[in-house]
């Protein structure tokens, strides 16, 4: 069983290249099903989740690999509406992209209930809700989802109940060839949308956003192009937290910067030295760290992708803080991980309570991929070797993890016994 071994009391410093955005070369690898040509796509990052989607395509018959270190191509001309590998569509939130890139190419899609970490329930409601407005019918059975459209059809408005990252990427995809002009009202706007609609009107589509209304202008065909996906939001945060847990001063490149502002203002207001380049950004912790109160909310507010790395860092402050999470409320499987290292830290319905804390080494457990990064920030500032287990889970969303730490610094290894 693999496992990160992580001395901690080590100070973070040097520079390290933030990857592409995981969540959004994830549907856009699944967006390359509306292109029957070729698309080459850059700035990928060589994680689990990308690989199971390479591995899905190719399953229903496109060409589907990496070319270079972080570039893949794609063609999806040959494929079929036939998943053949409906197990690793179970094991990703992601592959529910699939409901929306199959339908809009063949009018039907027949896939298994998405995956996605286990951090509590994932509905699709919305998703369904959505498909079911354009036209389509849906069918949950034996805990797969049969979605089908038996005539033509004509562009809708739809307005979603809940501003939904996935919901908003499906309508899109289900939309884009559907003559008029499609109006979808309360998305969401995370970078990773913005994301997929630059790369799909570069394919030719028209898609415009207005705020959280998304107009998709249907297209008769869209043509193969070259395209490099939006740096990763989460991991230039995530490191500002492993940089914030070990004393650490580091300039992180290939950043964006306008996606991290909002929650790079709550590092400056706990202390910590941030200064803005063009695509960097260099982030030092000050001698002390003051603790701050977060609520979860959709961007370009505080990402509930970086709940619990933060919980694991105001361990580290003078006088603690909180993160309340109002995306998703059951978010705290890590609380327990975090209190076999010394966290004081508790819970009051949706809310991580955490106090001024003397972490030392132990072994814990990843329950989900940022759960996982939690521990590894707690372990970086840590006294003592911590031990984590369930590594896949880490691993499927950063990419060289240890390679990127131990080139700042970082005592990580990768053990495999
Ligand atoms: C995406 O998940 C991300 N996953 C998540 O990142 C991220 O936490 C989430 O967006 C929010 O930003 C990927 O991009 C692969 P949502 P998604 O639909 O699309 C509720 C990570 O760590 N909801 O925006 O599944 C839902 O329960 C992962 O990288 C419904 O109620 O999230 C949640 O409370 C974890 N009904 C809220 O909306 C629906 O039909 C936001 O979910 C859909 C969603």
């Amino acid at each position: 069983m693999e496992r990160l071994i992580i001395e901690g009391g080590h100070r973070l410093y040097g520079e390290v290249n933030i990857s592409g955005m995981k969540n959004s070369a994830l549907p856009i690898i699944y967006a390359c099903l509306l292109v029957k040509d070729e698309c080459i796509i850059h700035n990928i990052p060589r994680v689990s989740d990308i690989y199971n989607s390479l591995e899905i395509l190719r399953g229903l018959g496109a060409d589907a690999d990496f070319i270079e270190r972080n570039t893949v191509r794609i063609n999806t001309k040959n494929a079929t509406a036939t998943i053949k590998n409906q197990e690793l569509v179970s094991k990703m939130r992601a592959s529910s992209y699939l409901m929306g890139a199959l339908f809009a190419r063949f009018n039907e899609v027949c896939i298994n209930m998405p995956g996605g970490c286990n951090f509590g329930v994932r509905p699709i409601e919305q998703h369904l809700k959505g498909f079911c407005c354009l036209g389509a019918t849906c069918i949950e059975k034996d805990g797969k989802i049969e979605i089908k459209a038996d005539k033509k059809l004509k562009s809708q408005k739809i307005t979603l109940d809940k501003i939904s990252v996935g919901a908003t990427i499906n309508m899109v995809l289900a939309s884009i060839f559907i003559e008029g002009t499609t109006i979808i009202e309360n998305c969401a706007i995370e970078p990773h949308v913005d994301d997929l609609i630059c790369f799909l009107n570069k394919c030719g589509g028209k898609i415009i956003r207005k705020n959280r209304t998304i107009l998709v202008n249907g297209a008769n065909k869209l043509y193969g192009t070259d395209y490099t996906v939006f740096p990763d939001m989460i991991e230039a945060l995530t490191y500002a937290c492993f940089v914030g847990a070990s004393n650490g001063e580091v300039l992180l490149n290939k950043v964006n910067v306008t996606h991290l502002r909002y929650s790079l203002d709550f590092f400056k207001s706990m202390g910590m030295h941030i200064k803005e380049y063009e695509s960097k950004v260099h982030i030092k912790k000050s001698t002390v760290l003051n603790g701050v109160n977060v609520v979860t909310a959709p961007y370009p507010l505080f990402p509930t992708d970086l709940h619990p790395q933060l919980s694991a860092l105001l361990c580290f402050t003078c006088d603690g803080g909180s993160v309340k999470d109002e995306i998703f409320p059951t978010r705290f499987a890590y609380v327990n991980e975090l209190r076999k290292m010394g966290a004081n830290i508790t819970t009051i319905d949706n809310m991580a309570v955490i106090k001024p804390s003397y972490l030392f080494g132990a072994r814990t457990d990843a329950t989900d991929l940022r759960a996982g990064a939690a521990l590894v920030t707690a372990s970086l500032g840590a006294q003592g070797n911590s031990e984590i287990s369930n590594v896949n889970y880490i691993i499927r969303g950063y990419e060289c993890l240890v390679e990127k730490l131990t080139s700042i610094g970082g005592k990580i290894k990768l053990v495999n016994n």
